[in-house]
């Protein structure tokens, strides 16, 4: 048995084993079904960034319980990361126009990057080992209620983006879309890579004998689960995703400007002397509605070394953190991000309010600059509950600081503090250290 089909059936029996807790004690049975995306094509350097309308999806008044998907090839083995590199696949719902008419208008999630990071679902690289498990009683409602007047019954559009690296020149860079690999210019100033340069048909540079390399197919194979709508025993979650690379706050907007991606410079010899070879990334987006925070996860390329998620107050909401690979095989890739740790909160415990300015932190190593790197973080969010919560339970403190010392703080357009670290004065770590 290889290692891989283990480490899913351990997944899945986990996520069984979290079924009998809630679900099934409210009479739910869950659902699953596996689906293939359409056929993707690649040859070795090229890039396939497609979005597939009415994707195959379960059908009718549902709550989604869980979302993965990774690539596999024709014969349906999974494929590794240094093969093909999985850029991202996103999934969302849409209407399509009424009886044959031309155009749709897709559901986005409830914040707060807007349509720019809209979708329901939707990962990386680190698909394979990311939980992506709905806690009970919560799930994401898709199906409900008849479609706006001019638009037909909902349907699932699916992107995946995907980069075929076999013979690649450079395979980290392929992967970061550095633009002079891809021969694409910008017309940005500083825009050095990015997915404006890996965009759908381009080719990645590729070493002499890979030029016209074996095409092959490839599809995303995608596994969702749920049960069926019940108002008893289902509490609706929003979806919000948040991006460490808008800074429309600290430019004084009050609108995201969610750029998605960003870049991380070379550090310093003087940083690397001091052994803080660090890029730190912080941004603020406020929150339009609050409540309970019942999961949350962030999404980091390679190079990522962790993402925490904080209160207006500086309390820590989540931690996340990229597990690398240490192998060859699908799910264990070494140099890749293969999954993210999440965060599922007691009920109750991780609380946001309405109009809440939340802070992001991503860090990545500063070893080497990176291009089209990325801190999200995902969170689902419940409206608070009557009764009070079973137990406080703190997410597990990382053995790090997280102790937020705010020095630096605006209230334009909305209160809110930079943390500590970031500003003039002796770093917020060093007496933890101690
Ligand atoms: C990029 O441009 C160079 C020079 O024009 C050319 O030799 C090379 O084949 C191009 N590479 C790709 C992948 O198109
Ligand atoms: C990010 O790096 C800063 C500075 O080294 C550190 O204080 C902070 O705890 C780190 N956060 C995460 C999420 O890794």
């Amino acid at each position: 048995m290889s290692p891989l089909f283990l480490a899913l059936l351990v997944a899945f029996t986990a996520a069984a084993g979290a079924l009998d807790g809630g679900a099934r004690g409210h009479g739910q049975r869950v659902k699953s079904q596996t689906f293939l995306s359409p056929p993707i094509f690649l040859r070795p350097g090229s890039v396939s960034n497609k979005w597939y309308m009415d994707a195959d999806f379960p059908r009718g008044h549902v709550a989604l319980k869980s979302f993965n998907g990774e690539l596999v090839d024709a014969r349906g083995a999974p494929v590794p990361l240094h093969e093909t590199y999985l850029h991202h696949w996103l999934v969302g719902p849409y209407y399509p126009a009424a009886r044959g008419g031309a155009g749709f208008r897709m559901v986005t999630n409830s914040g707060v990057c807007g349509a720019t990071l809209g979708q329901y679902f939707g990962v990386g690289a680190e698909t394979r080992r990311t939980a992506t498990w709905v806690p009970d009683p919560y799930g994401v409602e898709a199906g409900a209620g008849p479609p706006p007047e001019g638009y037909g019954e909902e349907r699932w559009a699916l992107n995946v983006h995907a980069i075929d690296t076999r013979g690649a020149a450079d395979r980290a860079g392929c992967t970061e879309c550095r633009c002079d690999l891809y021969n694409v210019t910008v017309d940005e100033e500083g825009y050095a890579g990015g997915t404006l340069c890996c965009s759908d048909q381009a080719r990645c540079r590729v070493e002499e004998g890979f030029v016209d390399g074996e095409p092959r197919v490839l599809f995303l194979r995608y596994t969702v689960m749920w049960v069926d709508w019940s108002d008893a025993a289902v509490v609706p979650v929003r979806i919000y995703i948040l991006d460490v690379a808008d800074d429309a706050l600290l430019q004084g907007k009050s609108k995201p400007d969610c750029k998605v991606e960003y870049m991380v410079e070379e550090c310093s010899s003087e940083s690397r002397a001091r052994n803080e070879c660090v890029d730190v990334k912080v941004a603020t987006e406020v929150m339009p509605r609050g409540g309970d925070v019942v999961y949350a996860v962030g999404h980091q390329h390679a190079g990522g070394i962790g993402t925490s998620l904080h209160g207006q107050d500086g309390r820590l909401l989540c931690w996340s953190t990229p597990t690398y690979g240490t192998g060859h095989e699908a799910g264990n890739e070494a140099g890749y991000v293969v999954g993210m740790s999440a965060c599922y909160p007691e009920p109750g415990a991780v609380r946001v309010r309405d109009g809440e300015a939340l802070t992001m932190v991503s860090n990545y190593t500063g070893e080497r600059r990176r291009t089209g790197v990325m801190g999200h973080f995902y969170l689902l969010v419940a409206d608070e509950r009557e009764e009070p919560p079973r137990r406080q339970r703190q997410q597990p403190a990382p053995a790090t600081k997280q102790q937020w010392r705010p020095s630096l703080c605006f209230s334009f357009p909305v209160p809110w503090c930079v943390p500590g670290w970031l500003s003039i004065g002796p770093p917020a770590m060093e007496d933890d250290d101690a």
